[in-house]
């Protein structure tokens, strides 16, 4: 039951560290950054796709399933790296991107040449342009459609994603056999977790011949007991950004997938955030009810993609752009902001720390993502959602100590602009500071894993007289934590009544700074947060 109360720290290898000074980062670069993710004190890394591919979606376009970029490294360092993460206990997920390939993986390569080759069925054509063909666009704005023509083949194929992401016919057993075959492959080579690209996707018959038929959750459950046979601590962590109501058709009685990124809080979170109120957050953990106890949400702030506000209604979502993302050309798809925590938060390092505080304290297991930590920028004039996917900045300089290679021949410009640029946001410099970002989300990190009550327990909403103050308890075998968290710019006293505390004394575990012992009035700076055991 690790993954109840994990710390998941994701990256991308090629943004990440550069170990052979060619301006892409690899694998060596990695290992030789893997103190600093152990001083940090994750207890998962998530790898971003790190497999041969055009790389024309970041990586989330597959070339060949079984392999490492060369780019980034061979399988070697992997191994190495894999074992190099057991021995300090973190374990390692990674990305199953499953319900396409690239348009240059051989199976479609060999398919759409071939109609008698077995690869023709491993995807899904059409001889004429079908009606819906400029519906249910993955990306609109940029994608103009989800049927393309394919010249070899002489059809049309369907694409959910970009038209180089040819879907994978899950109709088609022996594909399913292929997605379980690659599971295997990386559970043997130490992989303990991974992350279901585009679940609700992966399971649907759409453009199929059979469309209508209803998405097959039950090969999450095939998937879940094929792992569970290779690996006792595997587990599938789902990307489903999908309504209240359809979320047993994902955890299933605890037999399909492990953990859901939770999107049903992560969306009212940023508007509780953006109205520094709590009601919306309180409103969306009331309606969330339980989940099967083999189950867990995931909690995340940001994550490589566009922040996704499609499920707000419209009011609320031009609420939560104006306050962080106001700009046209700081939103994307219609629906999402494509910037970073900090910038979001108008350079504000305290209100990111207590946005992190606040989502260590949800029920659930937490995810965060790299660069956050040191409060980094982004870069708008890259397209979509490569304005947060920059460098990581170790140390000041003009590359950041990403790479010792010219800073124009990165993969990616590290953020010049004068508040984000290494000079100003780094590692290095932090990791020596015990007031920074960095040190304080090592505390927080630290905080989080001392508490087990926050992933086991049961979550209880406290009442106080601050509509800004956001309070709870998590319960579990008799201990409780309580926390409150100022999501205002003011500071605030936020009374609670008595019986609340059931006669316990609390005291502090941790809090943004040190405040006078409180038992019903606690005082909050603004942005300001304060983590309590009940004795
Ligand atoms: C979801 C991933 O998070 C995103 O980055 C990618 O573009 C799509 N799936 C397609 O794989
Ligand atoms: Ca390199």
């Amino acid at each position: 039951m690790w993954f109840k109360n994990a710390i998941v720290y994701s990256l991308d290898v090629e943004t990440f560290a550069d170990g052979n000074g060619d301006g892409i980062g690899d694998f060596q670069g990695l290992l030789e950054r893997l103190d600093y993710l152990e001083g940090l004190g994750i207890t998962c890394l998530w790898l971003q796709p790190f497999f041969p591919s055009p790389n024309r979606d970041d990586g989330y376009d597959v070339m060949d399933y079984y392999g490492v970029d060369p780019r980034l490294g061979t399988l070697g360092e992997f191994a190495e790296l894999s074992h190099q993460l057991g021995q300090r206990g973190i374990r390692l997920m990674i990305d199953l991107v499953a319900n396409h390939t690239s348009d240059q993986h051989p199976w479609f390569q060999e398919g759409s040449r071939n109609p008698q080759s077995r690869y023709r069925d491993y995807y899904i054509w059409s001889e004429r342009k079908p009606k819906d063909a400029e519906e249910g666009m993955a990306f609109p704005g940029v994608q103009e459609s989800t049927w393309t023509w394919n010249e070899a083949a002489g059809a049309f194929y369907f694409h959910r994603f970009y038209k180089h992401q040819p879907d994978l016919n899950i109709g088609n057993p022996e594909v399913r056999t292929e997605i379980l075959r690659i599971m295997g492959y990386w559970a043997a080579l130490g992989v303990s977790g991974f992350r279901i690209d585009a679940a609700p996707f992966l399971v649907e018959f759409s453009g199929a011949k059979d469309a209508h038929r209803e998405p097959d959750y039950e090969f999450f459950r095939q998937m879940h007991r094929y792992l569970s046979w290779r690996r006792g601590d595997g587990v599938l962590l789902g990307e489903a950004n999908v309504p209240l109501d359809q979320l047993d058709r994902y955890f299933g009685d605890g037999d399909r997938l492990h953990l859901l990124f939770n999107f049903l809080v992560n969306q009212p979170l940023f508007l509780a955030l953006a109205r520094q109120e709590a009601a919306p957050l309180v409103h969306c953990l009331k309606r969330l009810g339980r989940i099967p106890q083999m189950c867990q949400w995931a909690h995340f702030l940001r994550g490589h993609d566009e922040l996704d506000l499609g499920q707000l209604t419209e009011a609320d979502r031009q609420e939560v752009f104006a306050a962080f993302g106001p700009d046209p050309d700081m939103q994307l798809y219609g629906r999402g902001i494509r910037r970073r925590l900090a910038p979001m938060f108008g350079g504000d390092l305290r209100r990111v720390e207590m946005a992190h505080s606040l989502i260590f304290s949800l029920p659930g297991t937490q995810v965060i993502r790299y660069g956050d930590e040191i409060g980094m920028g982004d870069d708008l004039s890259l397209e979509e959602r490569n304005s947060v996917r920059t460098p990581m900045q170790w140390t000041p300089g003009p590359t950041g100590g990403f790479s010792s290679a010219a800073p124009s021949e990165l993969i990616r410009p590290v953020i010049q602009s004068d508040r984000y640029r290494p000079d100003r946001v780094n590692v290095c410099d932090q990791l020596g500071d015990p007031g920074s970002l960095l040190s304080r989300m090592q505390r927080l990190i630290a905080l989080r894993r001392s508490c087990p009550e926050v992933g086991f327990g049961e979550t209880v909403l406290v009442a106080t007289d601050r509509p800004a103050v956001f309070a709870h308890m998590c319960r579990w075998k008799g201990h409780a934590v309580l926390a409150l968290h100022n999501l205002a710019e003011r500071p605030m006293t936020a009374r609670i009544e008595p019986e609340i505390l059931g006669g316990r004394r609390p005291v502090p575990l941790a809090a943004d700074r040190t405040y006078p012992a409180a038992e019903q009035e606690f005082e909050l700076e603004p942005f300001g947060y304060r983590w309590l055991r009940l004795v």
